[in-house]
């Protein structure tokens, strides 16, 4: 269920951000919420974020593109990073671009929410619909789209510093990444 790396930086975890990666509708946001309430610190999430400066994602990136919306990601992603402590959700692509994952891991605690292909998709047909990067996909379209990208991304998720498999329940997958965190703070 949950593996443990050996961090090369143990020590300050607990006053490290949380920041939780992984693929589109893996529960991010949600387990981001849940942990952030049990652990009694903000909760911020990028995609939101970015949303407050540029409005709804999909028209910003028909009318900019995906390198416009990397850079803003990016850019509100380093002044999170830079802020108080906070359990921090990112969108699907945050830790795979450029160096960005180098800057989760100076100044966080890196999370992969590992949901098992036969459990997510399920979830990013009943809830995806509304992605950039998954617009009007269906079927065996949707389903290669996925495929391509997490085969893309999963080395990158893989160097997190934790791997949850996280087709659990919210609040179970909220509270096993509490229990690690807890360990590896003592
Ligand atoms: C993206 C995932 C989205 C959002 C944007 C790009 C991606 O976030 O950042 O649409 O590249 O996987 P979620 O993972 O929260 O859906």
């Amino acid at each position: 269920m949950m593996d443990h790396r050996t961090p090369t930086t143990t020590s300050g975890w607990d006053r490290k951000h949380i920041v939780l990666i992984g693929f589109m509708c893996s529960g991010k946001s949600t387990v981001g919420k849940a942990l952030a309430t049990l652990l009694s610190v903000p909760f911020s999430d990028i995609d939101r974020m970015v949303e407050q400066r540029v409005g709804p994602l999909v028209p910003f990136f028909n009318e900019h593109g995906e390198e416009a919306f990397r850079s803003l990601e990016r850019q509100v992603l380093l002044e999170q990073l830079a802020a108080p402590r906070s359990v921090i959700a990112t969108g699907g692509g945050t830790p795979c671009e450029g160096d960005n994952l180098t800057a989760m891991k100076a100044a966080g605690v890196v999370i992969w929410l590992d949901v098992p292909m036969p459990a997510l998709m399920p979830r990013i047909v009943r809830a995806g619909g509304d992605r950039p990067l998954l617009l009007g996909l269906r079927g065996e379209a949707l389903e290669r789209r996925v495929t391509e990208l997490m085969h893309a991304r999963s080395d990158c998720y893989a160097q997190a510093d934790i791997i949850v498999q996280a087709g659990a329940p919210v609040s179970e997958v909220a509270s096993r990444i509490q229990q690690v965190l807890d360990f590896q703070a003592k």
